[in-house]
């Protein structure tokens, strides 16, 4: 077949080279974008008397056409036309001959395709901020069906403190906020636009930028013909964007996976979003949030492979650039499935109430508590956390939780200290004193200070993300 470029050619390009060298299979998904794209250019022709009237009118006509037929999947695609634009130029000539091969004056595929690749990434951006807004929303909810729900809390997934549940999962909100305004800040430099920069040096035509960028919808026009054709950090951005917001789903994932392990069994998963084993008929295996994990490393070859793309690139266009929609439409696709799935298993999932209160003063987590207490009342901090640490330890060798001990038990480990408490206060008293200390929802509602667990506190912080929630 005929190349739109292929004059100065004497020899005809193999099949194994049209093979190695065609985007169209995976470049067509821009077709939409490029049919915006020559719109908007043939208006701008027309009102600049680069083309007549009848005749942009007659393009724009065709380009409506092929529009449908790309819509209806009629169109015909074909690898030896390389990519998504020339198959588009080539079905206009088609339609309205000679006509049909003016509509490449005053551009190039190079500003071309990387006016396309803006388009399509504005536009699924913005679909990502309302998935991320979703699932905001829906961890708003559950926060607020378990409100008051202790829930042990950990470091080094060691049981540390009790924490709401609420609290624990509201964690995962502010790390999706901070996903979402980085998406918006991607999106100030994503949305310029560089046609009209034409193969790398602009061009001598006479076209109007502004006209066609106001038609796309872009802010903005890029300053720097050799910059804007070349230029793919828009997309290391976006992509890098995409990668965190897969690092957050998966470890949230991982958190859901071992909570909902017979061994925790804090957190019961819909059955809708399991699988069972083809041999073991007692399973339920948590394979949504083992893939959404899974696939979070995609985002990281997509990221790493965008990087490594660029590396090194001379300037300007380069046909390596070809390579960059891969990584761009797996990075995309690939977030986007996996933010409806996490969507979903935050609004099924369940909580084990039971199994939350018992885990969360479990392991001695309230020694904390008992050891600022000491502190409080005036004991150094190190030797607070020295005497507990020694009453923790009987209590281990007695196989008793601290609930199930008492402040006669404690007084014993405290040395020196003992009598400016009882002289303070009286032994029974102490008692009542002690009772709540290893209380996890008392404990809880001990850390009343900003950001912490206590009940008000995060009462508080719903009422802001909900209000502000509803302004922006
Ligand atoms: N298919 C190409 C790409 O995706 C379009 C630009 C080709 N430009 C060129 N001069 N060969 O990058």
């Amino acid at each position: 077949m005929e190349k739109p470029w292929d004059g100065r050619f004497s020899e005809k390009v193999s099949k194994l080279m049209e093979d190695f060298t065609e985007s169209v299979s995976f470049d067509k998904r821009l077709a939409l974008y490029d049919i915006a794209l020559s719109t908007a250019h043939v208006l701008m022709l027309k009102k600049q008397g680069v083309l007549k009237e009848n005749e942009a009118e007659e393009i724009l006509k065709a380009l409506k056409q092929i529009r449908e037929e790309i819509e209806s999947g009629k169109f015909v695609w074909k690898k030896e036309l390389e990519d998504v634009h020339m198959n588009i130029e080539k079905r206009l000539t088609e339609l309205i001959g000679d006509l049909g091969k003016k509509i490449h004056i005053g551009r190039s595929r190079n500003d071309q395709v990387v006016t396309d690749v803006r388009l399509f990434t504005r536009e699924n951006l913005k679909e990502i901020l309302s998935l991320l807004k979703e699932v905001k929303k829906e961890i708003i909810k559950k926060a607020k069906e378990y409100i008051d729900l202790p829930f042990p809390g950990y470091t080094h997934l060691q049981l540390a403190q009790p924490v709401l549940f609420s609290h624990y999962l509201l964690a995962y909100y502010f790390m999706f906020d901070r996903d979402e305004n980085r998406i918006k800040d991607t999106l100030k430099r994503v949305n310029i636009s560089p046609l009209g920069s034409a193969a790398l040096a602009g061009t001598t035509v006479n076209i109007d930028r502004e006209f066609t960028k106001e038609a796309l919808g872009f802010d903005n026009i890029t300053l720097n013909s050799m910059d804007a054709v070349s230029d793919r950090d828009f997309l290391i951005e976006t992509i890098f964007d995409l990668a965190l917001i897969m690092m957050h789903i998966s470890r949230l994932s991982e958190d859901l996976i071992i909570y909902s392990s017979y061994e925790f069994n804090l957190i019961d998963l819909p059955d809708s979003l399991c699988t069972g084993s083809s041999i073991m008929p007692q399973k339920k295996n948590p394979d949504a949030l083992e893939l959404a994990r899974g696939k979070c490393s995609r985002l990281y070859a997509d990221l790493v492979g965008i990087l490594t793309l660029l590396k090194g690139l001379p300037l300007t266009y380069n046909r390596d650039l070809q390579e960059d929609k891969i990584f761009l439409f797996d990075a995309i696709d690939t977030t986007k499935i996996t933010l409806k799935i996490i969507k979903e298993v935050i609004k099924n999932l369940k909580v084990n109430k039971e199994r939350a209160y018992e885990l969360s003063k479990a392991n001695y987590a309230l020694a904390t508590d008992i050891a600022e207490f000491l502190s409080k009342e005036g004991i150094p901090f190190r030797d607070a956390h020295n005497i507990v640490g020694k009453f923790v330890r009987f209590a281990i060798d007695a196989q008793k939780d601290l609930d199930e001990l008492s402040y006669k038990d404690l007084r014993g480990f405290l040395g020196k200290y003992k009598d400016t408490l009882e002289k303070k206060y009286s032994l029974e008293y102490l008692e009542k004193i002690y009772k709540d200390l290893v209380n996890p929802l008392k404990a809880i509602n001990r850390r009343n200070v900003v950001g912490g667990t206590a009940l008000n506190q995060v009462k508080k912080v719903i009422e802001i993300l909900e209000k502000n929630n509803l302004e922006g």
